[in-house]
């Protein structure tokens, strides 16, 4: 669903960023992303929702490649693409329904359905009593959710998130975890990022780990689990 072929990525005049990085998410696949502070973890993210271009190599989003792909066609693209990063943020001048039905609505989904699936997606992350507030009136944490429930409400084929549990209480970071977990199971593919080591042992999924901007394990389950846990 997501390979990558020997990408490198620098920003204008730094050294790179992500170095020669090959890798292969199948369809349906669960990700943990993981490693230090400024390892790249938000860059690949961004690789491959084409918010950042590669400076070299190859991107295969369900087998088209997007390293080269026209501007015009990055909107279509991402239609299948939903994510959750820290500084994509709600629109503090709609309420939060409109926020999470915001996609829909850009996509000409009648204004009912619109409503309908944007206060379902709501209950799910526990905010439908939040649905006509603007976000500027949410916690962080919901904020987070809302931002959650907007990039599910299309139940995309790819779903990409940055520590999306990354302000939430230990309670809160269950359930968004079992959502996660939830809409994988329904055949999204997940990648999350996080730094997090006890939500990757706990989870036991495969799990990537980057450093200075290579990927130095790719491990599933268990042994990721292992790992992470002496960490933690
Ligand atoms: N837009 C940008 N322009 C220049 N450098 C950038 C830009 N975005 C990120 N970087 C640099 O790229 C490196 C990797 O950043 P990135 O945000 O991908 O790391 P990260 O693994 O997500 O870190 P964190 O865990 O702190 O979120 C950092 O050294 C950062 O300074
Ligand atoms: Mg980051």
């Amino acid at each position: 669903m997501i390979q990558m072929f020997h990408v490198t990525k620098s920003y204008p005049g730094d050294p790179p960023v992500l170095t020669d990085l090959n890798l292969d998410i199948d369809k349906a696949e669960f990700v943990f992303l993981t490693g230090p502070s400024g390892a790249g973890k938000s860059t690949l993210l961004k690789l491959m929702f084409l918010a950042e271009r590669p400076t070299r190599g190859q991107i295969l989003i369900a087998g088209r490649n997007i390293a080269r792909v026209r501007e015009s066609s990055v909107p279509y693209l991402r239609r299948n693409i939903g994510v959750v990063f820290q500084d994509f943020k709600l629109l503090p001048t709609r309420t939060v329904a409109e926020n999470v039905g915001f996609t829909l609505d850009v996509l000409g989904v009648p204004r009912d359905d619109v409503r309908d699936k944007s206060l379902k997606m709501l209950r799910r992350v526990g905010l439908e009593h939040k649905a006509d507030v603007s976000p500027l009136k949410l916690s962080g944490g919901e904020q987070q959710r809302v931002s959650l429930a907007r990039a599910l409400v299309n139940d995309p084929a790819i779903l990409l998130a940055d520590e999306p549990t990354g302000n939430l209480d230990p309670a809160l970071t269950v359930e968004i975890m079992n959502l996660l977990c939830d809409v994988n199971a329904r055949g999204t593919t997940v990648v999350v990022a996080t730094h997090d080591a006890s939500l990757i042992a706990r989870y036991q999924k495969r799990t990537l780990r980057l450093e200075k901007g290579s990927l130095v394990a790719d491990e599933k389950g268990a042994k990721a689990a292992r790992l992470m846990a002496l960490e933690a």
